[in-house]
């Protein structure tokens, strides 16, 4: 596997596997692995010749700068599991590197970004897009792979793909969840085992409200059921719980086709801001 810092050497690297044929699977992530990122790259193993893993800690998508100190930064221990599974290349700019000078040009996703985390951290999706839109022209990938856990940073970049015309798949991966549900997180690295299993609520509560709409229950009352829930928690504070269309993110209000509907959850436990999403 190799390991590439700098622009000039991995497109180098990249004209190669082009000129050979070889097409390109790109795996977008700011590191600090866990088993959910590794099956972005084992999808992407199985569907192309060459993965590359993009790790970046984009300064530009963080809106809190404490988060963006405290953001967990495992560059070595990253580089081996990727090794250990089948990963070709992995690109770990610098800031300086990614942005030689600071990107003037701003993003707007429209509708897509006042909702949710767009609305809770505003500009975040501008830093998003950006800095995928900067990896697709650099690393030029026949696909790219994001997790369903970022929902709403899927529908984002789906937009993006569409609007820039990047001639590239866009895989979608499922969340992958600890045995108590918990989804896996970057971020769940700031958690110690108390609140590692509180944090496990977030997913039961979706699971409750979820079953309860499949029970017909209206919209407006499992969201106030869940709101409930979590004020009875004293370790959270909710950020937002909706159920919105998974393509327009708007909220539903009465139940659409199977399939097209999310819960979508964000809560802090403590200082740690925390997202998670069914779709059903
Ligand atoms: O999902 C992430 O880790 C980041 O938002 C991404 C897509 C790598 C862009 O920095």
């Amino acid at each position: 596997m190799e390991v590439f810092t700098s622009i000039q050497s991995l497109r180098n690297f990249l004209h190669q596997q082009r000129t050979a044929n070889k097409t390109i699977g790109l795996i977008p992530t700011m590191g600090a692995l866990h088993d959910g990122h590794i099956s972005l790259l084992n999808s992407s193993v199985v569907q192309n010749d060459i993965s590359v893993y993009g790790i970046f800690v984009n300064p530009v998508q963080f809106t809190n700068q404490e988060d963006l100190v405290k953001y967990p930064r495992t560059l070595e221990a990253d580089c081996a599991l990727l090794e250990k599974a089948g990963c070709s290349a992995v690109f770990a700019p610098a800031v300086l590197e990614m942005y030689p000078a600071p990107p003037v040009l701003t993003m707007n996703f429209g509708t897509l970004e006042t909702v949710m985390e767009g609305a809770s951290r505003p500009g975040h999706f501008n830093g998003v897009g950006i800095v995928v839109a900067r990896l697709f022209n650099l690393v030029q990938p026949d696909r790219a792979y994001f997790g369903q856990k970022d929902l709403q940073q899927v529908a984002v970049i789906r937009q993006l793909i569409s609007d820039l015309a990047f001639p590239l798949e866009l895989v979608v991966c499922p969340t992958i969840r600890e045995t108590n549900g918990l989804a896996m997180s970057s971020r769940n690295q700031r958690l110690n085992d108390v609140e590692k299993a509180s944090a496990a609520l977030i997913y039961k509560i979706m699971t409750i409200a979820k079953n309860q709409l499949s029970d017909g229950l209206e919209v407006n009352e499992v969201k106030r059921s869940a709101q409930e829930q979590f004020a009875a928690l004293p370790e959270f504070t909710l950020d937002y719980f909706e159920v919105v269309n998974i393509n327009t993110l708007r909220p539903i209000l009465k139940p659409e086709s199977p399939g097209s509907m999310a819960i979508c959850v964000a809560a802090f436990l403590g200082p740690v801001r925390l997202i998670d999403n069914i779709i059903f």
